[in-house]
């Protein structure tokens, strides 16, 4: 099993929803002892905005012509590769100003490729990137369980990752991180007792 982590906080070694996704990756090697792990740490290693020359290598009519877009185009190539190599991906973010970190948007920007992660048909758009369960840790300040028109966090990438095939969300909401370090570490546990209970049953049916 191939897991693709990602992960975006602002906040390093303090962050709730890093600790939460090495938490979920314990536990999926815990049913997977051979599961390989891949990094993508986007606040570590930032992608640059994308710009012309990223539109003009993936979506213009001559494909990439400069080195500059050469390069870009390759970069995407790397990310859209690492995606596709993936059994499982593990997407962990803290909510900034209601949505996702910049740096998270740059790597959505990257694999978000036409002809590669989703195609245009007459039948409309269609995600490339099926059959991968998307695990999605959102820590958040606040807590957005009864104000889901204030979360553009969670929406949103449900939309894009949705959009891109990966249909299979499994959602784990750690909101209330700024009501203090005892209610954070309880939204942690709360949102890992949801993850092993479907590592147990996933387990429970692949054994059935
Ligand atoms: C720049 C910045 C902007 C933030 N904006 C919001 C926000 O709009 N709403 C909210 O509920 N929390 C907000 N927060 C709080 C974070 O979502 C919270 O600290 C969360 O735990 C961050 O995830 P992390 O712990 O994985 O870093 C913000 C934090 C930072 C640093």
């Amino acid at each position: 099993m191939n897991i693709l982590y990602v992960t975006s906080s602002l906040r390093g070694g303090a962050s709730y929803s890093g600790q939460t996704g090495e938490r979920v990756l314990a536990e999926l090697r815990e049913h997977n002892p051979d599961a390989k792990v891949v990094l993508r740490d986007l606040a570590k290693n930032p992608l640059p905005h994308i710009d012309g020359d990223f539109v003009a290598a993936t979506r213009g009519p001559d494909g990439a012509t400069t080195a500059q877009q050469r390069a870009l185009l390759a970069q995407s190539d790397v990310l859209v590769d690492e995606l596709f190599a993936a059994d499982v991906i593990v997407i962990a973010t803290g909510m900034v100003n209601f949505s996702i970190p910049s740096t998270l948007k740059a790597w959505l920007d990257y694999i978000a490729r036409p002809g590669r992660t989703f195609s245009y048909s007459e039948a409309g758009p269609k995600g490339l990137v099926t059959g991968k369960p998307v695990v999605l840790i959102a820590a958040s300040g606040g807590i957005y369980a009864d104000k889901r028109a204030l979360d553009f966090q969670v929406p949103y990438l449900k939309q894009v990752l949705s959009f891109l095939g990966m249909t299979e969300i499994e959602v784990l909401d750690v909101g209330g991180t700024a009501f203090g370090a005892d209610a954070a570490a309880k939204a942690v546990d709360a949102a890992l007792q949801q993850i092993q209970t479907r590592c147990t049953e996933a387990a429970t049916r692949a054994v059935a």
